[in-house]
């Protein structure tokens, strides 16, 4: 594993943070409570020491699992977590909740999943239009004079938008998406890492299409994250992935790697990254994904990769 300063804050984390969206159990493929758990373990066995998660991933499941975890290995203080509020899942649907009384009570429920009396990193889900910046943030930083946060940072925020949060209270970090697939991100994500923000990015993976296992177009459950979440699964973009992926096939065939390798190598060869988040309920997944820190891209590849890239995205 390697490991980055997250920006001004004072923390160390791996390159690759777990994502935990998948673990959550809903809207993602099923597995096994163990083999979620194992997955969690499986991420600090190889030296991950940062898990991204949310109360809206199934209702505060993920962060049971995560809690559950770290409790019987012991190893809460060994491990940077972020955690988010201002967005919940009820009934198969996410909602906005950015006012104190919502914001404070899903900071017990996330302290009590968790296992834990204090959270490293505290993002804002997504900005809630029906609630003033000033209470959301302002929530946050009281959260923070009172212990139960470390660190406050923004997840789907506009640069305007993360200015005006600034006004009440420090932004450490940003989480945005960014992958190959989707670069709409970058200037903020550029102008937030000068700025001295940590910058952990989601979706390396583009939800899993990244990885060559779906070639043709597939038919997913109602309320599966493939469907509505990430695009690119279907048209018009499957297809334009699909050429893409005959570039990263060529270079995985060259090297005799697996493709989440190259995707994950080529987000983190982006200086302006601190970590990237991607999402694995198998131990087999996230010990692939990890050993992809294990090569580099070469420059030649890379140009290679960023042709097609540019192709993909026009
Ligand atoms: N802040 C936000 O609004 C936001 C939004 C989206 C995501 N996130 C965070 O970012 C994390 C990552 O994003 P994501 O999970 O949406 O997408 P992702 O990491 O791009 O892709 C996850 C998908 O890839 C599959 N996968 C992982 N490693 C694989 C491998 N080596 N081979 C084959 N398939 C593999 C997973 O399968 P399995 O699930 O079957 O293991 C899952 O279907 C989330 O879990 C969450 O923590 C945050």
């Amino acid at each position: 594993m390697r490991y980055k300063k997250f920006g001004k804050t004072g923390l160390e984390v791996s390159q690759i943070c777990l994502g935990t969206w998948g673990i959550g159990g809903a809207g993602w493929d099923t597995h096994s409570d163990e083999e979620r758990m194992d997955a969690i373990k499986a991420a600090l066995d190889c030296g991950i020491n940062f898990i991204d998660t949310a109360p809206a991933y199934n209702a505060g499941k993920a962060e049971q699992y995560i809690g559950e975890t770290l409790h019987h290995l012991g190893a809460r203080k060994d491990v940077v977590i972020a955690t988010k509020c201002g967005n919940k899942y009820v009934d198969g649907k996410y909602i906005r909740c950015g006012s104190e009384s919502l914001i404070r009570r899903q900071c017990e429920e996330s302290l009590k999943n968790l296992q834990t009396d204090y959270i490293d990193l505290y993002l804002v889900h997504w900005p809630d239009p029906n609630v003033s910046m000033a209470e959301t943030i302002g929530t946050v930083a009281q959260l923070k004079k009172e212990g139960k946060i470390l660190h406050a940072g923004v997840s789907n925020f506009t640069k305007e938008q993360i200015e005006e949060a600034s006004k009440y209270c420090e932004i450490e970090a940003y989480q945005p998406q960014y992958s190959m697939l989707d670069g709409d991100n970058e200037e903020t994500i550029r102008w937030a890492a000068d700025r001295g923000m940590g910058v952990m990015t989601y979706g390396t993976l583009g939800g899993g299409i990244l990885t060559g296992d779906y070639r043709e177009i597939r038919t997913f459950g109602e309320t599966d994250n493939r469907n509505r979440f990430y695009p690119y699964f279907r048209e018009p973009l499957f297809s334009k992935v699909m050429e893409l992926l005959k570039v990263m096939d060529a270079i995985a065939a060259e090297r005799n790697v697996p493709l989440a390798q190259i995707a994950v190598n080529w987000t983190l060869q982006q200086e302006f990254i601190s970590s990237c988040i991607t999402g694995a309920q198998s131990r087999r997944k996230v010990e692939e994904n990890c050993a992809g820190l294990n090569w580099n891209l070469m420059d030649e590849e890379i140009i290679c990769l960023n042709k097609a890239i540019k192709c993909y995205r026009q």
